[in-house]
Parts: C-alpha cells; structure tokens; sequence
C-alpha cells in the first residue's frame, strides 16, 4: 500500500462517463467484465510497447513476440490489441489532459473533451484488458518517457484509482494479470545493480496504484554485455516465459 505521504489530494466522483466494460461502484468506475455476447470467452491481451528500436533489434520487442505468441498457443481465443507508444507516442501530460481526464463529460468544456480524449481511451483499453504486456526498456535506470506519458494518462484520480475517506489510495483496475517485458543493458536483478533499479520496481508501484497487483517481471537483462551475454538474457527471458505459461 502506497502511503499519501502527507500530500493533499482531491476526490473526484464520477458520473456517467460511459466508458465501455465499465461500471460504478460508489459513484467510481471499475472494470465489470460484462463483455458483449460473443466476447464473452474472449480474452483480451493489451500489449503496450516503448522500445524506440524496431522488432529485430529491440530486445523487448522481441521477447514480448515470444511472450505473445506462447500466449495465443495456449489461449487461442484471445483478441490482441497492441498500442505501440514509440511509433504513435502520447503528448507528455500537460494541465488540459489532467483536468479534462478527471471531469466527467457534463463538467467538460469542449476543450477538456479533446484535452481528455487520449486519457479516455486508454483507460477505456485498460479497463477492457484482461492480461497486459507491457514492453519497458530501462532508459537511465528508468522506464522510457513514453511509456511515462502512458502511464500519466491513465493514472488518473476517480477514474483508475481513487482516494478514501481516510487519505487512503485503492485502486479502481481490478483482476487483470499484468507481465512485464523488462529490457535492460545491464544486471539490476542481483548486486549492487538492485539499488538502482527504478524500472520494474517503479512500474509495480504505480501499477499497484491503480490495483494493478498480479504483476510478473519477465527481465531481459544483458543487453550491452556484448553478443553472447545479450543472447543468454534474451534467453533466460525466453525460459521464464516458459515457466509462467508453460
Ligand atoms: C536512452 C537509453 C538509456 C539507457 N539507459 C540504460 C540504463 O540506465 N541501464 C542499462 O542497463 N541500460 C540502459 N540502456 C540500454 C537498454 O536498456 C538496452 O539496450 C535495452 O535492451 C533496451 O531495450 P530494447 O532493446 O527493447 O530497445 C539505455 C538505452 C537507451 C537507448
């Protein structure tokens, strides 16, 4: 559990935002996986890439291939949909994204409505996944600022998450099981490499915020330990993926 840390944070109930596959809970919105006839016994795999590199060069590109390819084996009833935040990227959250995101539609001006359009539709995305797979390369320790940008705009209060009465986070995204696709040039999963890691243990928090918990760390470390050390994470990445799926 997150704590508020002391800071002031508003509660923003919401009303009728329509979203689909969405329902409320005490004036918030939250996932009600009352999916169309038909859609019922389809899963939805949301894949959310970040590398700036193609497939064929991006580690995580390519892991998250042998991710979802293993997946549709197993699950073949399963509906992808890929939003790919390097070659469409989303504008870094500025004031009109956030305050038009956290109206509901009858508070927003025009403006908030096309201020809030990306922030609506991907957590319209989110709430409608059942498994995302999130491709994060470690940019700086970190994770890219695109997938940042993503992530600012779905991060929103009353709508992915919201605070209660007592200053308490809870998270509004429930029951999806989230596998992420961790790149990374070096080995930040043991030694001193641990203390800088704020790429999967970053992703986990915010994750974790929204009630994002089943989260599982597919890490592809290696990356710039030249040719046999790259291949030998890009494989241990490929056996870990075995072992979670079988
Ligand atoms: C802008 C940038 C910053 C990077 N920073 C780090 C870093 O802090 N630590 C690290 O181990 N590797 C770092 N790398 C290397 C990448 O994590 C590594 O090449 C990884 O494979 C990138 O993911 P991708 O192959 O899916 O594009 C960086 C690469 C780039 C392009």
């Amino acid at each position: 559990m997150i704590d508020r840390n002391g800071i002031e944070h508003a509660i923003y109930p919401i009303d009728g935002l329509g979203l689909n596959n969405i329902t409320s809970i005490d004036g918030y919105y939250v996932s009600n996986g009352s999916k169309s006839k038909g859609a019922r016994d389809m899963t939805t795999l949301l894949v959310v890439e970040s590398s700036l590199f193609p497939e064929g060069v991006s580690a995580s590109r390519g892991v998250t291939a042998t991710f979802v390819a293993r997946w549709l084996k197993k699950h073949p009833e399963t509906s992808v949909v890929r939003r790919d935040l390097a070659s469409d990227p989303i504008r870094h959250i500025d004031l009109g994204l956030l305050s038009g995101a956290a109206k509901t539609p009858a508070e927003r001006t025009p403006a908030d409505q096309v201020a809030a359009e990306i922030s609506d539709q991907l957590i319209e995305e989110l709430f409608a996944a059942d498994v995302i797979v999130i491709g994060a390369p470690m940019y700086n320790f970190s994770i890219p600022s695109a997938l940042k940008s993503w992530i600012d705009a779905i991060a929103i209060a009353g709508r992915t998450f919201r605070y209660l009465p007592d200053g308490r986070p809870e998270g509004l995204v429930r029951g999806k099981t989230v596998y992420i696709i961790a790149s990374r040039g070096g080995i930040y999963s043991e030694g001193p490499g641990t203390t800088v890691n704020f790429q999967d243990t970053y992703l986990r928090a915010v994750l974790g915020l929204l009630g994002l918990t089943e989260v599982h760390v597919i890490a592809a470390e290696r990356q710039k330990m030249g040719p046999e050390q790259q291949a030998a994470g890009v494989a241990l990445a490929e056996r870990q993926i075995e072992a979670l799926l079988g």
